[in-house]
């Protein structure tokens, strides 16, 4: 598939299907081979390309805003649409945006993401990406861009019960993985990665707040 066909790129209904069905069940689903993958080849180059560019992460929000880096440690750099490649990661999500709110009347508006760069050694503290009631995201995407990830890469993705302290899923970052959970309801955490590792990470939100 040509990346630069963003107008003509398939809809995977098969796969928003499935998608909606984990997410009305079990609140999150994995997805192995998400993307086209020439769409995922791109972006493994482009997210290598803007590397450089990522700035460090802080937690909160406004005024709420500090780096600390012992809560988290990735550089980021939010997606563009001057770029091909994530372009046309955003149409799919656009696409998946719309194929939910069709299945699940959720509402969701619209969507940010922003690459994700962890050195050898980072990771990010078991958090939650919103609170309920006082933050416009409701899902959290993660799609993983490395090809040749081992075991003892460990940086995997920690899926925690809402209640107690229950680890529900463990989740190595490959290459063409999605991971979409409710953002108000699962915490979660990176674990210390042993090796550089890429994603985009993005929310899909409701109006307001
Ligand atoms: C985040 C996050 C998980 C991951 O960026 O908020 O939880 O696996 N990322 O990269
Ligand atoms: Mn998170």
């Amino acid at each position: 598939m040509d990346i630069t066909e963003t107008e003509t790129l398939p809809t995977d209904e098969a796969s928003f299907d499935l998608i909606a069905n984990a997410l009305e069940t079990v609140g999150y689903a994995i997805i192995a081979d998400c993307l086209p993958i020439a769409l995922g080849v791109a972006l493994c180059g482009r997210v290598i390309m803007v590397a450089s560019e990522c700035k460090r992460a802080g937690v909160g929000r406004g005024k709420d805003h500090v780096l600390d880096g012992l809560i988290r440690t990735d550089g980021i750099r939010w997606l563009h649409t001057d770029d091909l490649a994530e372009t046309a990661y955003l149409a799919w999500m656009e696409q998946l945006r719309l194929g939910l709110n069709r299945r699940l009347f959720l509402g969701l508006f619209d969507y940010e993401s922003h690459f994700a760069v962890y050195e050898t050694g980072g990771g990010y503290r078991k958090h939650l990406d919103a609170f309920q009631g006082t933050s416009n995201r409701l899902l959290s995407t993660v799609f993983y861009l490395n090809p040749h990830w081992l075991p003892e890469h460990c940086g995997e993705l920690l899926i925690h019960g809402p209640v107690g302290d229950i680890l529900l899923e463990t989740i190595p970052p490959d290459f063409g993985t999605m991971v979409i959970f409710q953002s108000a309801v699962f915490p979660h955490e990176v674990a210390i990665t042993q090796h550089k590792r890429y994603s985009i990470a993005g929310w899909f939100r409701g109006r307001g707040v």
